[in-house]
C-alpha cells in the first residue's frame, strides 16, 4: 500500500472552510484531519461537534479525527454521529485506554491512539494489536506550524518493528511539521499516513502540494 496524505484543516480558513473540503475532495488527499483541542489537554481550543457536522455535508473522504481532549470516552457517540470514521484518543488521556478503544470499534469507527513526542512507544506493547492507527506526533500537541521533532525518525523504526512482531495491522500517522522537507524519510521509516496542516494551507498552490506529498516529488 502506498501511504496517505491527510491535510489538518486546522490550518484551513475557519469562516470559510467549503473551499477546503473542495480541496480536500478534489485532490489526491486521502484522509480529512480534524484536530478537535478542549484547552485542558492542550494550551488551545480549535472546534468541536458543530463544525464538524457542518463539513461532513460537504465532504467525500475519511474523517480521521484526532482528539486532544481529556475524557474522550464521554463523547465518543457523539463524534460518530458528527461523522468520524477514525476516532483517535491520546494514551496520556486514557487511564483505561483498552475500554475506550473498545468503545470506539463498538460504534463502527476505527481506533487511532496517539502518542505525545515524550511517550515511548513500548507502552503499547499490550495494546497494539487491537489498535487501527497509531498518531505519533512530531510536534507537541496544540498548534499548527511547529517545527519537527527529528527523534520521530527513531520512533517510527520503534513502531513498525513492535507491529510487525506483535503482526498488528496499525497504520502509523505522523503528525506535526510534516514537508517537503522530511515526507520523504518519514515514508522510507515506515510512515503510513502523512498529516499536514499549514504545508498545504500555506501553500500557494494546495493541490499541487498535497500531490507532492503523494507522489514524493517536490
Ligand atoms: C497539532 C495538530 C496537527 C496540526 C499539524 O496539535 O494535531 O494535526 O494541524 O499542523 P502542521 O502540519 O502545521 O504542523
Ligand atoms: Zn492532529
Amino acid at each position: 500500500m502506498s501511504h496517505l496524505v491527510a491535510p489538518s484543516i486546522l490550518s484551513a480558513d475557519f469562516a470559510n472552510l467549503l473551499p477546503a473540503c473542495e480541496l480536500i475532495n478534489t485532490s489526491k488527499a486521502d484522509y480529512y484531519h480534524i484536530d478537535v483541542m478542549d484547552g485542558v489537554f492542550v494550551p488551545n481550543i480549535s472546534f468541536g461537534l458543530p463544525v464538524i457536522k457542518a463539513i461532513k455535508k460537504h465532504a467525500t473522504k475519511t474523517f480521521d479525527v484526532h482528539l486532544m481532549i481529556v475524557e474522550p470516552d464521554k463523547y465518543i457517540k457523539d463524534f460518530k454521529a458528527a461523522g468520524a470514521d477514525i476516532l483517535t484518543v491520546h494514551y496520556e488521556a486514557c487511564t483505561h485506554l483498552h475500554r475506550t478503544i473498545q468503545a470506539i470499534k463498538a460504534e463502527g469507527m476505527k481506533a487511532g491512539v496517539a502518542l505525545n513526542p515524550h511517550t515511548p512507544i513500548y507502552l503499547l506493547e499490550d495494546i497494539i494489536q487491537d489498535i487501527d492507527l497509531v498518531c505519533l506526533m512530531s510536534v507537541n500537541p496544540g498548534f499548527g506550524g511547529q517545527s519537527y521533532i527529528e527523534n520521530t525518525y527513531n520512533k517510527i523504526k520503534d513502531l513498525k518493528a513492535l507491529i510487525t512482531r506483535k503482526n498488528s495491522t496499525a497504520l502509523i500517522e505522523i503528525d506535526g511539521g510534516v514537508s517537503n522537507k522530511n515526507a520523504a524519510e518519514l515514508v522510507a521509516c515506515g510512515a503510513d499516513v502523512l498529516v499536514a496542516g499549514s504545508y498545504v494551507f500555506g501553500s500557494d498552490q494546495p493541490e499541487k502540494t498535497i500531490e507532492g506529498l503523494k507522489e514524493l516529488k517536490f
